[in-house]
């Protein structure tokens, strides 16, 4: 079927809307008409690292409603709405075992632009392949193909554009802080960058109590709205001296610390800022070397990477959904739409730093 995309074609030039051929979905693959996208730091990856090859349609948080499913599809028909996740293989010793941001394929199914066998679904006007398939879905258009894999049932009341960016950037915030770094009622947690990564990580922290959530950031603004987030402390992470104040009103060290940014230097400030055998959790996806002295880990402290928040899609976006629906979570307040014809001024406002999370939504 012809749909419209937004195709990335030259590395350093802009987005362009093109109509495209979507084929059909192949097994275990579902048709889902896209309301909304959000744009996430990772979906700029392509720009810096050479992964995927060609003209390729991003976009890895979409939600919308299923048109077709392809054959072996069982869990959702078409009329349902869905929130879009990561894919996995669900056979593998990690999708067993209950981590399947850790499966053996991750980098495949999700990274490389093609399905397992290589093929791609998205042909271009002029019949040549175009890479699709990023994370599973490539929602930046009208229309996708999605793994079955990476799909969330929701109630067909909730606001689709809302939830689109729970697929990938506020689940791995949240899930960054509540599952692979514990941080329940009474814990300290340092968050160092709070785009929405950061900021999903302080919010789910307030809301399983921590005692002191210390937010850092170089942006003002973003200082202003962890804070009103339910940061309790937000520092300039410009000042050589943050670790050291994280350790004075932490009493010590953080229980946990979670960096964003991927700068080196903050890196080493977010393991200096933990306290004995305190966790810091890496997530960004900068690739410059982080350079450690032995001695930032002498308390038995432990420097982790998380992927996607240690999730399964399936079981924390509800939980996810229902803290937002109670209050205790306002996830909503990060986001600013854009039609899918602006995704090029949705990029210079994120870029700017003026919008946390853009969500673009094709037209009617
Ligand atoms: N591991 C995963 O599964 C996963 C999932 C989603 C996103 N990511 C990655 O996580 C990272 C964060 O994503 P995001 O969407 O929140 O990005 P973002 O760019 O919106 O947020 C980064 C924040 O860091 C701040 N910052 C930059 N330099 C700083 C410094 N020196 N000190 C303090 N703060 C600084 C920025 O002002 C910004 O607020 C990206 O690299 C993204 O690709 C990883
Ligand atoms: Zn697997
Ligand atoms: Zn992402």
């Amino acid at each position: 079927m012809m749909i419209h995309a937004a195709v990335l074609r030259d590395r350093t030039g802009p987005f362009g809307i093109e109509e495209v051929d979507l084929a059909a979905p192949g097994p275990g693959e579902v048709l889902v008409r896209v309301a909304g996208a959000g744009l996430c730091r990772s979906d700029l990856m392509p720009r810096h690292v050479p992964i995927v090859s060609g003209p390729v349609v991003l976009g890895h948080e979409g939600a919308g409603v299923v048109e077709d499913v392809g054959p072996g599809v069982t869990r959702v028909r078409p009329g349902d709405h869905v929130v879009l996740s990561y894919d996995s293989c669900g056979w593998c010793a990690r999708c067993l075992g209950g981590e399947p941001s850790y499966c053996g394929q991750f980098f495949p199914r999700n990274l490389s632009g093609r399905r397992v066998d290589g093929s791609t679904s998205v042909t271009d006007a002029g019949g040549e392949p175009v890479a699709a398939r990023w994370f599973g879905q490539s929602s930046f258009a009208t229309h996708c193909i999605a793994a079955e894999r990476g799909l969330v049932p929701v109630d067909a009341s909730l606001p689709l554009e809302t939830l689109a960016p729970l697929g990938c950037g506020i689940q791995t915030g949240a899930g960054t802080a509540l599952l692979a770094l514990r941080a329940g009622a009474g814990s300290t947690l340092a968050v160092f960058g709070t785009g929405a990564v950061g900021l999903a990580a302080v919010m789910a922290a307030a809301a399983a109590g921590a005692r002191e959530i210390v937010a850092v950031d170089t942006h003002p603004k973003r200082r202003e709205l962890a804070l009103e987030l339910g940061a309790t402390h937000a520092l300039d992470g410009a000042d050589p001296e943050t670790a050291a104040r994280i350790a004075a009103l932490t009493g010590g060290g953080a229980d946990a610390a979670l960096d964003t940014t991927s700068v080196p230097e903050v890196v080493l400030a977010a393991v200096t800022s933990l306290r004995p055998r305190g966790t810091c959790a890496l997530v960004g996806s900068g690739a410059a070397d982080v350079v450690l002295p032995p001695r930032a880990l002498l308390g038995g402290q432990t420097l982790r990477y998380v992927m996607e928040g240690d999730a399964v899609p399936q079981q924390f976006i509800p939980v996810l959904i229902a803290l937002w629906q109670n209050g205790r979570f306002p996830f909503d307040r990060l986001v600013r739409t854009y039609p899918l014809s602006g995704i090029n001024d949705a990029e210079r406002d994120f870029g700017n730093g003026d919008v946390v999370k853009p969500v673009l939504v094709p037209a009617a």
